[in-house]
């Protein structure tokens, strides 16, 4: 019952998509366990991502993440980090099945409105990123 994180990226802020998101979360019968909307400095940004510092998309990326309000989420439930990123869908939207929440929304490999932690590992650094322990709910 391990604890995930979901971003919603300043795309899907703008967009006025947060409900309609978090709605599918809930619909899937994951828990929502934490919840801000926060603006990210270019520091945090780089550090978060910092796994794809050196590549090519790494500052277009950091732009993109900077450019808007996020929603970040702590997501529960039984196999969360899977599920959700089940409900993302593929990073490339043109490579996402149907139904997922990029392939109905995200308009580029880039701006594709998510994000979601990929593993047990990140998910608990990724967590703990944006959130104290006493802001998250405990596991009943
Ligand atoms: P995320 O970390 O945001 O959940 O997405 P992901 O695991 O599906 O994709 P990842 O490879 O970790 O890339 C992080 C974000 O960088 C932007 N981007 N990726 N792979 C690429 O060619 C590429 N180009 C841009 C996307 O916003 C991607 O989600
Ligand atoms: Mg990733």
């Amino acid at each position: 019952m391990a604890n995930t994180l979901g971003i919603i990226k300043p795309d899907g802020v703008r967009r006025k998509l947060v409900g309609r998101i978090i709605a599918r979360i809930e619909n899937a019968g994951l828990i929502l366990r934490g919840m801000k909307v926060l603006q990210l400095s270019r520091e945090d940004a780089e550090r978060f991502y910092a796994i794809h510092e050196g590549k090519p998309f790494f500052k277009p990326l950091v732009e993109f993440i900077t450019s808007g309000p996020v929603v970040v989420l702590v997501i529960g439930g039984h196999r969360s980090i899977e599920r959700w990123r089940d409900l993302m869908g593929a990073t490339d939207p043109a490579r996402a099945k149907y139904h997922t929440i990029r392939r109905e929304y995200a308009t580029s490999i880039m701006q594709n409105i998510v994000h979601g932690s990929d593993g047990p590992e990140t998910a608990g650094t990724e967590v703990a990123f944006f959130f104290q322990e006493d802001e998250i709910l405990p596991k009943e």
